[in-house]
């Protein structure tokens, strides 16, 4: 039978599927239930320096064709997560997780991951560059001088493997642009895509959450081809050795499927894992391990990449 064992740079992963920072990871219960589901790892939610309750609720709101929200990055704050990942690397020395982080400042973006850089934890950093759903705080991804500076100045201290999460690109010169500037550093991965954001659910007569007279990210089937066009851009830009996260619209394995087949080497599910709870790992990886049967693919590695064009 087909495996969807995957790694990035020198980790390996008994599956290439994973929570999207935002779902099942705020505290340790929820990152519990994804270790313990069929998901081969998992990564936070997005820590900043001190804990933040974030924005006011309703601020999730589950629509036919996926979600929106505007949370806000609440969470525990970066020395729950860190001595969570810290004790896990005793109870699970074989396994590796994923630590997402942000500062509400660049001088707090630096001192997370000089704390990062300097503690024991030896698994992998996701920097978040593209949360929508800060009031005043711009989705930092979609300035590249801005992120080339940030980059750099990341880069001349902190030497563990680091990736970043992207907001969706839209125009092939901005693929282009964002792709050589990806090149410059030594990321482990990039991670495409997070929600499309700034989005507006309309019921009846009123938006559906509280914050920001109701714009918030979109995820789930809404965002699939979107997700699909930034991984292949990417796929085909970026050095072999920055691997690539797809991100957006995972219903099925046959999504996962075209994540792969465009480039990505590890698939993340948000919103449907918000939706079905953890049990989607195991039913996704069936249903992609089933296509891969029918065509005869052994390995994830067998199809990466290889989207035929017209
Ligand atoms: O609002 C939020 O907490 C979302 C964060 C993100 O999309 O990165």
């Amino acid at each position: 039978m087909a495996t969807t064992k995957t790694h990035i740079g020198n980790f390996k992963f008994e599956n290439c599927f994973m929570n999207a920072a935002g779902v099942y990871c705020y505290d340790r219960n929820e990152l519990e239930q994804v270790i313990n589901s069929a998901a081969g790892t998992f990564v936070t939610k997005t820590a900043t320096l001190q804990s933040r309750p974030g924005n006011p609720e309703p601020r999730y709101h589950d629509t036919a064709l996926g979600s929106i929200n505007s949370m806000g990055l609440p969470n525990l704050g970066f020395d729950y997560y860190l001595d969570y990942l810290l004790e896990l690397q005793k109870t699970h020395p074989d396994r590796t997780f994923f630590f997402s982080l942000v500062g509400m400042s660049t001088e707090d973006t630096h001192a997370l991951l000089k704390k990062v850089q300097e503690s024991d934890f030896n698994g992998i950093t996701e920097l978040n560059l593209s949360c929508p759903n800060v009031p005043g705080k711009p989705q930092i991804a979609y300035d590249l001088e801005t992120t080339e500076k940030l980059l750099t100045d990341i880069f001349s201290y902190f030497k563990k493997p680091l990736g970043v999460k992207l907001p969706p690109y839209f125009d092939i010169v901005h693929f282009d642009q964002a792709a050589a500037v990806f090149n410059k550093f030594p990321l482990s991965f990039i991670n495409c895509v997070n929600s499309i954001g700034n989005g507006l659910v309309i019921e009846d007569e009123s938006v559906v959450i509280k914050p920001k007279n109701g714009f918030g990210g979109i995820g789930g089937e809404y965002i699939k081809p979107t997700a699909l066009a930034n991984v292949h851009a990417f796929y085909k830009r970026l050095n072999p050795s920055i691997k690539i996260i797809g991100t957006g619209g995972v219903l099925t394995g046959q999504d996962a499927f075209e994540h792969i087949l465009c480039g990505a080497s590890m698939v993340q599910i948000g919103t449907t894992l918000h939706k079905e709870g953890p049990a989607a790992f195991e039913r996704i990886t069936n249903e992609l391990k089933a296509i891969m049967d029918k065509k005869g693919y052994k390995t994830i590695e067998d199809f990466r990449g290889k989207l035929k064009y017209l």
